[in-house]
């Protein structure tokens, strides 16, 4: 068995945590036990490129209990989790290449590292894996039967591909699964952001202005909690029904030139490139502490924030502050990576566990259904979708109603009205 760990003595620490996880992933462990006993993922060789997490460790078990050959890379060099890597070499014969920290070309070669086991799935949080395959070892594209992508930012490249006909093997969207989105976007970022801001600086949210670029499922979660902590949230949205649901739900809306010279936090949730720029970083406030917790760490311009600063020092855990020239500080935290993964563990185990749920089923999905599906993009089946949170409710005790036969025949019918 191959793998990149930084040091497999970590392996009892991270089997712990793994098995903590494991205990508030009931929907996962469900289908482990099923995937255990039918083993349809037989033969099947996934590459997976994704946070690696103790959640993430349990959706590998769950993969490899299924029959399946499992490779794992990180996809982001700051959300690894060392102990986790050491423990699924050493404890679950799982292959994994990853090491917190990795730069730009460790990265990409465990992603090459994981690619060489030819695989038939693809399982990818950001797109890096699937457009590695696509641009550098187009050779294996002929094994390759399918794809599941885990995040916003990765089915909007894959989205792209299709458009631009390049897409070259079927893809599910498990990010646009509403026992996805709903939950581990708004539910996990939500809780997961606030978090890492939280390690990383220690400061009191009640009474600080709270500034959130981006108002969609993570930016709403993110907008939600910090309002929980007592934080005046403002929320800055360039897309007009966004920013109308922002101001419905009581939030301060306004753009990002206003909000700027008001705001303490800055955490950016959009997907965009150069949200924050320097001409933001010019009009900030002395002490203001900046943040990403969108997928890729493009949303601030910290090239130009290094370029223009006099200096850097590194204050404490995941927190850079820069002086700039006028003498004012401005705190980075977390290098701009997803500062939930970079400073904290991530979203919570029950929340990945429907996240993962959908990971495994669209693998199961994806091979039985290898020979109709076609070079696009799809979604999660809506039963797929509906049975995922019906395991859910039922594993928290919360039963639910059904329609009675009268009701059903009611919503069916259009000729009774008033
Ligand atoms: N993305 C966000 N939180 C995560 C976690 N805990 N594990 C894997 N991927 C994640």
């Amino acid at each position: 068995m191959k793998y990149d760990a930084k040091d497999l003595a970590l392996a009892p620490q991270g089997k712990d945590r793994i098995e903590w996880a494991e205990s508030t992933m009931p929907v996962l462990r469900m289908i482990r036990k099923r995937f255990e006993e039918e083993k349809p993922l037989d033969g099947v060789r996934i590459a997976s490129c994704l946070h690696v997490t103790t959640e993430t460790a349990n959706l590998m078990r769950t993969l490899k209990a299924g029959g399946a050959e499992v490779c794992l890379c990180a996809s982001n060099p700051l959300s690894t989790q060392d102990d986790v890597v050491a423990s699924l070499v050493e404890d679950y014969g799982i292959s994994v290449f990853a090491v917190r920290g990795a730069d730009n070309d460790l990265y990409y070669s465990h992603i090459n590292a994981s690619l060489d086991i030819k695989p038939h799935i693809t399982m990818d949080d950001g797109a890096d894996l699937v457009s590695t395959l696509h641009k550098k070892r187009r050779d294996l594209l002929e094994h390759v039967i399918g794809g599941c992508e885990e995040t916003t930012t990765g089915v909007i490249r894959l989205k792209s591909m299709e458009e631009h006909g390049v897409l070259e093997y079927p893809m599910v969207a498990v990010n646009d699964a509403m026992t996805k989105h709903f939950f581990d976007n708004r539910y996990g970022t939500g809780q997961s952001t606030i978090d890492g801001v939280l390690r990383a600086t220690n400061v009191l949210l009640a009474g600080s202005r709270v500034v959130i670029f981006g108002y969609g499922w993570c930016g709403r979660g993110v907008a939600m909690r910090a309002r929980g902590m007592g934080a005046n949230v403002i929320v800055c949205e360039i897309e007009p029904v966004k920013a109308l649901e922002a101001v419905m739900d009581g939030f301060t809306v306004m753009d990002a030139h206003e909000a700027v010279k008001i705001g303490d936090i800055f955490l950016t949730l959009t997907g965009n490139i150069s949200v924050i720029r320097m001409e933001h970083f010019n009009a900030m406030k002395d002490g203001a502490i900046v943040a990403n917790a969108g997928h890729f760490n493009v949303e601030i311009d910290i090239p130009e924030l290094e370029k223009v600063a006099t200096g850097k020092k590194r204050i404490r855990h995941e927190l850079d502050q820069y002086t700039m020239p006028d003498g004012r500080k401005i705190n980075l935290l977390g290098e701009g990576r997803l500062i939930n993964l970079a400073a904290a563990e991530g979203h919570p185990a029950s929340v990945m566990d429907m996240s993962f749920a959908n990971q495994s089923l669209a693998s199961e999905y994806i091979v039985k259904n290898a020979k109709i599906l076609e070079k696009k993009v799809y979604s999660v089946p809506d039963e797929m979708d509906r049975e995922i949170a019906r395991l859910k409710l039922e594993s928290i005790g919360c039963t639910i109603d059904t329609l009675t036969e009268k009701q059903v025949k009611y919503l069916s019918s259009w000729e009774e009205g008033t």
